[in-house]
């Protein structure tokens, strides 16, 4: 009688262990099968009416059963323990031979990267690449290059002054001066940097804008050497066909002195804000050096003379990319630069 519910309640528990879907649904059979007041300690209490050779051998069977479950409880445990952890794996997977997302590149700022073109443009026509200082001495700035004190010419130049006879430079030509007092003629050199005004800003004026000065004295330079650089210089940099002007300008430090201008590559010649509705933009003032420019620094214009130029860096950036704005070039803006 004992013996067939044993066995019975050990099939049906076997049954349930099978069947359960997770450790929890394992958790009642074990309270209710071996737990303290379970089945299986019911029919222990019971076997006490038994006959002492009835109860040692039910006893037996009953342990046995007992145990069994024991470990189907155990086994179906460590089942569900080895499935939950592979599920966290599959769940967690990563593949560590995938790439990383590396750190963003940078990239150089579009004024570097023309102004290296230039630097190795001229440097490929034997000119020198000099660097001058942005605080420079009023005598560099301005004297030096014919512009003595009270001359009206530094009225067009608005000028961030410092104390002491310094200055922020208001354009690369004192690296002119520099460059003839390092060095004897024959001289080619370029001077490619940042310059001040102080100016009202908009859209095509900054207080910090860049310049690349150029000067070149050797014997009987004349209009046609300077075109044939400036013609090389703008054709390289564009790739392509520009339009261009020469109109007669006035600069203390050369004589005759000269506009060139290209039609605005933005609108076409059409009129935008670049070009102050006026088709044209100032790109490359330049002229045969001043006598008295080579005099001060102690070149003899009889012996030498020579040809400069200005040119507006950073207009030249904004005419070749067709940037509107020049308050984005130095704005820093990532989505601006992410774009060169
Ligand atoms: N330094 C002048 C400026 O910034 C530009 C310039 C004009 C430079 C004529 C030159 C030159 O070398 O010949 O306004």
């Amino acid at each position: 009688m004992l013996d067939q519910q044993i066995s019975e309640l050990a099939s049906q528990a076997e049954a349930r262990i099978a069947a359960a879907r997770s450790a929890q649904e394992l958790e009642p059979v074990r309270v209710e099968v071996l737990g303290r007041k379970g089945v299986l300690a019911q029919i222990s209490k019971e076997m006490g009416k038994l006959a002492p050779e009835e109860r040692a051998r039910v006893g037996k069977l009953l342990n046995a059963a007992k145990q069994a479950l024991e470990e189907a409880l155990e086994a179906g445990k460590k089942r569900f323990e080895e499935s939950a952890l592979r599920d966290q794996l599959d769940a967690e997977w990563v593949d560590v031979t995938l790439p990383a997302p590396g750190p963003r590149p940078g990239s150089l700022h579009p004024v570097s990267q023309m102004q290296m073109e230039i630097e190795d443009l001229f440097v490929s026509l034997g000119f020198m690449v000099l660097d001058g200082p942005e605080v420079e001495t009023e005598y560099h700035n301005f004297d030096a290059l014919n512009i003595p004190p009270e001359h009206p010419a530094r009225d067009a130049q608005d000028t961030f002054w410092l104390t002491g006879g310094h200055l922020l430079r208001t354009h690369t030509s004192p690296v002119q001066v520099r460059g003839m007092e390092r060095f004897q003629p024959p001289l080619r050199m370029i001077a490619p940097g940042r310059v001040f005004r102080n100016e009202s800003v908009d859209a095509s004026h900054d207080h910090t804008f860049y310049q690349i000065e150029g000067m070149m004295i050797d014997r009987d330079v004349s209009v046609a050497h300077l075109l044939y650089f400036m013609k090389t210089l703008l054709s390289e940099v564009f790739r392509r066909e520009v339009t261009v002007r020469l109109r007669p300008g006035f600069f203390p430090f050369v004589e005759p002195g000269f506009e060139l201008d290209i039609q605005c590559l933005i609108c076409g010649g059409t009129g935008c804000p670049v070009c102050k509705q006026s088709g044209w933009v100032e790109l490359l003032p330049c002229g045969l050096v001043n006598p008295n420019v080579l005099r001060i620094s102690g070149i003899d214009p009889e012996k030498w003379n020579g040809f400069a130029f200005g040119l507006g860096l950073t207009r030249l950036v904004m005419m070749r990319y067709g940037i509107d704005d020049i308050r984005l070039l130095q704005s820093g803006d990532l989505r601006f630069l992410e774009q060169f």
